[in-house]
């Protein structure tokens, strides 16, 4: 008998109303275990079960039934169903696919197979510009004895600006375009606007003599141009000693400008005014083209600032600085517009 055949046969049993249909899926599950191949497979199930063939035909009968005998038929014939339908699943199993799609998977089959040649070599991931000028920065620093301090991102009016000389009557806050946590008292928590922060949660920390940078993410209200992001990199530096003086700043500035830059990049200091800096400046390098970039500011440690922190300043004496990180990595590789670092453009950073 073949499988066209038993398939028949098995319609004929259904065919003559409910009886039997226990008997002819028994009869469907042996020729499916027996079934040698999935077309064979696929061909009982299309005779079986589709909406034209004998279990539905069946189906259509049980309205004719008794009504006290139509829920046990249709029980039975959906049992049916089931073990048809599961014995035809085990035979695909059995001959290695899952359904009938075996041949269109195979035309449409994609081979994702790479193989690279033996010069190429595997392209990886690299450092963000950003993080690379930071890095380097690190290392200058550490070159020079620093070592290398980390503060918290979201900071309270205490670290941010009291401690720092800045009372909250200060015009100076109006300057830092803060962006406020609605956490607590109002602009009592914000996330920081600068780095200087973690000068004071330094100095509170440690015994002088201080050397220290605190490189790290800050924040201002400002709308991303060319030129400013919201969110930018700082470096802070920080030196407490006694009988530090303004020349060592300068000489400080210079020697990091060179050792990051090369030698023939000039620095200079301009007169200006930080509430926590006395007397304060803002720093400059000067471009190929002689004309000045300015980076950041700078100046000898407010007295004030050093007492918030319990260092005596008739003993100890020191100066800060603190610039944008991002801005020096703008300048280095030449790049038109700062949102580039942000943008997440693999060709733009696969570049640095
Ligand atoms: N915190 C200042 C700013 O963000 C820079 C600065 C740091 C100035 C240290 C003086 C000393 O503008």
């Amino acid at each position: 008998m073949t499988d066209e055949q038993g398939a028949d046969s098995i319609a004929e049993g259904l065919a003559d109303g409910m009886g039997g249909v226990e008997e002819t899926a028994a009869a469907a599950t042996t020729q499916l275990e027996a079934a040698a191949d999935l077309e064979t497979v696929a061909a009982l199930e299309r005779r079986l079960l589709n909406r034209s063939g004998p279990l539905a035909e069946a189906k259509s009968r049980i309205g004719a039934l008794d009504p006290a005998e139509r829920a046990a038929a249709g029980r039975r014939l959906n049992e049916a169903r089931a073990r048809i339908e599961s014995a035809v699943a085990a035979a695909r199993e059995r001959l290695g696919a899952a359904d009938d799609n075996d041949d269109r998977y195979a035309a449409e089959r994609l081979d994702l197979t790479e193989r690279l040649p033996r010069s190429t070599a595997l392209s990886r991931g690299r450092i963000h510009p950003v993080t690379a000028a930071r890095y380097r920065l690190e290392d200058v620093f550490v070159g020079m004895g620093y070592s290398v301090e980390e503060g918290p991102e979201v900071e309270s009016a205490w670290y941010n600006f009291e401690a720092l000389n800045i009372p909250d009557w200060h015009p100076a806050r109006g300057s830092f375009d803060t962006i406020f946590v609605n956490l607590g008292e109002p602009e009592e928590v914000m996330l920081r606007s600068h780095t200087s922060p973690v000068q004071i949660r330094t100095m509170e920390n440690r015994e002088p003599p201080i050397y220290v940078v605190a490189p790290g993410r800050t924040f201002r209200t400002d709308t991303a141009d060319a030129t400013h992001l919201p969110a930018f990199n700082q470096i802070e530096g920080l030196a407490i000693d006694r009988d530090i003086n303004l020349g060592d700043l300068a000489g400080t500035i210079n020697t990091f400008v060179g050792a990051l830059f090369g030698r023939d990049v000039e620095t200079r200091l301009r007169p200006s005014y930080f509430p926590f800096t006395e007397p304060s400046a803002e720093f400059d390098i000067s471009r190929p083209d002689g004309s000045w970039l300015e980076l950041g500011g700078c100046g000898m440690v407010h007295p004030n600032v050093l007492r918030n922190c319990g260092i005596d300043p008739e003993e100890w004496q020191g100066f800060a600085f603190g610039f944008g990180i991002d801005r020096l990595a703008v300048m280095r590789h030449e790049i038109d517009d700062i949102r580039e670092f942000v943008n997440n453009d693999v060709r733009f950073l696969s570049q640095f």
